[in-house]
């Protein structure tokens, strides 16, 4: 059990330096054989997470589920799913990691319920009951068709009707997963508790998803349309088609931010934000009193390309600043050595933008399986998922060993691992001192060195994206070509390339060659020191 932090004032920003990691629970490690990660797999691993420099942990939904979304549609927020352990099993996971030295964010999904919750079987049952209010039910239009156009993100209209009410039910996602009315004061009450319970158990904050959508519009007016539907359209592309002024992005997502802050603050705990909005539109929810932190999820689907990844690097740090999480790969996204190209190129290219995001002012946050330069696994049809669809490959099970399902499970693991190799293990990683796993390392423990409180000062040319931050300046060579990066006067040394290969460590001479994809940090030493 916890207790609110006197010190917490001074200690408001431990999240700064911090790097988190996302552990996806289903695919981390399952500890009891059953093919799915639980809590024990992940206590059992813990030491890996640690060992890598990790200061922040966050677990993805382990609440009870009818797993439509594999998680997100909960039917108690205040209990953990037999599949994935006991209470006492999150206590031990929470305590271990402080143990460790890190700290535990937990997901915060209040946009939506599971349509088995039992909130959403009584709105169901009572017409006229008070739990109708929690959800938005509403009439249909004159044609009997759904109350507004608004479109869900896994596809088709976002309402579904109730044949013995005849009335409809939003959803921004599956119908299974009922959105929550923010304007009852009785949700706001019961996240008040739902938030109190879980910073009593300890944990050190919260990732709050679909953050951008809790508040709808009052009117639940028609969206406009940007762009007319194309029948190749997936569920992304039929969501973009709308420009989304009434479902989501409402200013008063704010107001239930500030009200989780205050009681987040006085233990300490930090509001990291799932904002699937624009970084000018993310702005505002940082302001004030709102969250602390927002995904930037710029670099998700960022091409490789010089000018884009500078433009989403300045955008992304002008309008979320320190308040920014970098990251560029979720449980989401196809995973960033899949998007650009695959292969040792795409693994080098993928390293490359994390060192950029790495030595940026905020927390960087890397999902689980990119310290070891994994790709999509590849998940047959017949073997497929995902509700949404195209989801399954970035969350097929981490390789820990050679052996049976990869050291994953004793099992059979839920997902297909046939992607890997020996050389994706984390055993074998670790014994390979040139392994994208020790890559990752170095590149964490480097970041350290960087004056958090440095101003980011933009450097580089054409095809190098290259900032200094005080001593320190991060480059890469965003091109096929090798480039030259010109270096500030002063003595530097290089402190950290992509490259394990490269073994110089001063700068001799005004600048440096980087190859294709190399990215480096550079250190600056006092004049007439010698670097080692
Ligand atoms: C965002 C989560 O990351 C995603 O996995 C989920 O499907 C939606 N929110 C709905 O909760």
């Amino acid at each position: 059990m916890s207790v609110p932090n006197p010190q917490a004032a001074k200690r408001r920003d431990w999240w700064r330096a911090a790097v988190g990691y996302e552990v996806y629970l289903r695919s981390f490690a399952d500890g009891d054989g059953d093919g799915v990660g639980d809590l024990r797999g992940l206590l059992a691993h813990l030491e890996h997470l640690a060992w890598l420099g990790i200061d922040l942990v966050w677990i993805t939904p382990f609440y009870p589920s009818p797993m439509a979304d594999h998680g997100y549609d909960i039917t108690d927020h205040c209990e953990v799913d037999p599949r994935y352990g006991t209470l006492g099993d999150l206590d031990a996971v929470i305590a271990a990691a402080h143990e460790l030295g890190m700290r535990v964010v937990i997901d915060l999904v209040a946009n939506h319920t599971s349509d088995q919750h039992p909130w959403f079987r009584a709105s169901l049952a009572e017409l006229h009951g008070s739990y109708r209010g929690y959800y938005l039910w509403r009439d249909g239009d004159a044609d009997g068709g759904p109350p507004n156009n608004w479109v869900s993100y896994f596809g088709g209209p976002a309402w579904s009707r109730d044949p013995s009410s005849g009335q409809w039910w939003a959803h921004l996602f599956l119908p299974q997963q009922p959105d929550l009315d923010w304007s009852s004061p009785h949700v706001a009450a019961a996240f008040d508790r739902i938030v109190d319970f879980w910073l009593r158990r300890a944990v050190d904050g919260f990732r709050i998803d679909v953050a951008q959508g809790l508040s709808k519009h009052a009117s639940l007016a028609d969206n406009p349309r940007r762009s007319d539907p194309m029948p190749d359209d997936g569920p992304r592309q039929a969501f973009e088609r709308f420009e989304h002024r009434y479902d989501i992005g409402q200013p008063e997502n704010v107001a239930i931010f500030e009200r989780w802050r205050a009681l987040t603050e006085p233990y300490d705990a930090v509001l990291i934000g799932e904002v699937y909005l624009e970084p000018e539109a993310i702005g505002p929810y940082l302001r004030g009193h709102g969250l602390d932190l927002a995904f930037s999820f710029a670099f998700v689907d960022l091409p490789w390309d010089a000018t884009a990844v500078s433009d989403a690097l300045r955008a992304t740090l002008r309008h979320l600043g320190p308040g920014s999480c970098w990251t560029q790969a979720s449980h989401d996204e196809p995973r960033p050595p899949t998007r650009f190209g695959a292969g040792a190129v795409g693994r080098a290219r993928a390293l490359a933008i994390t060192t950029l995001l790495a030595g940026m002012p905020g927390p960087l946050v890397l999902y689980q399986g990119e310290e070891l330069g994994l790709e999509d696994g590849a998940v047959p049809a017949d073997a497929a998922v995902d509700p949404m669809g195209g989801r399954d490959g970035c969350r097929t099970p981490i390789p820990w060993s050679t052996g049976p399902a990869w050291g994953f499970t004793t099992g059979r693991p839920w997902l297909p691992m046939d992607s890997w190799t020996a050389s994706d293990t984390v055993e074998a990683q670790r014994d390979d001192s040139s392994s994208s796993l020790h890559r990752h390392r170095a590149l964490l423990s480097t970041r350290r060195r960087i004056d958090q409180d440095a101003p980011v000062t933009w450097l580089g040319g054409s095809s190098i994206v290259a900032y200094r931050r005080a001593d320190h300046l991060v480059a890469a060579c965003v091109s096929d070509e090798p480039e030259v990066l010109e270096v500030p006067s002063g003595t530097w040394a290089i402190v950290f390339s992509t490259h394990a290969t490269r073994r110089s460590t001063e700068v001799a001479g005004p600048s440096i060659g980087l190859r294709p994809a190399e990215a480096v940090i550079l250190e600056r030493r006092p004049a007439g020191s010698r670097s080692g």
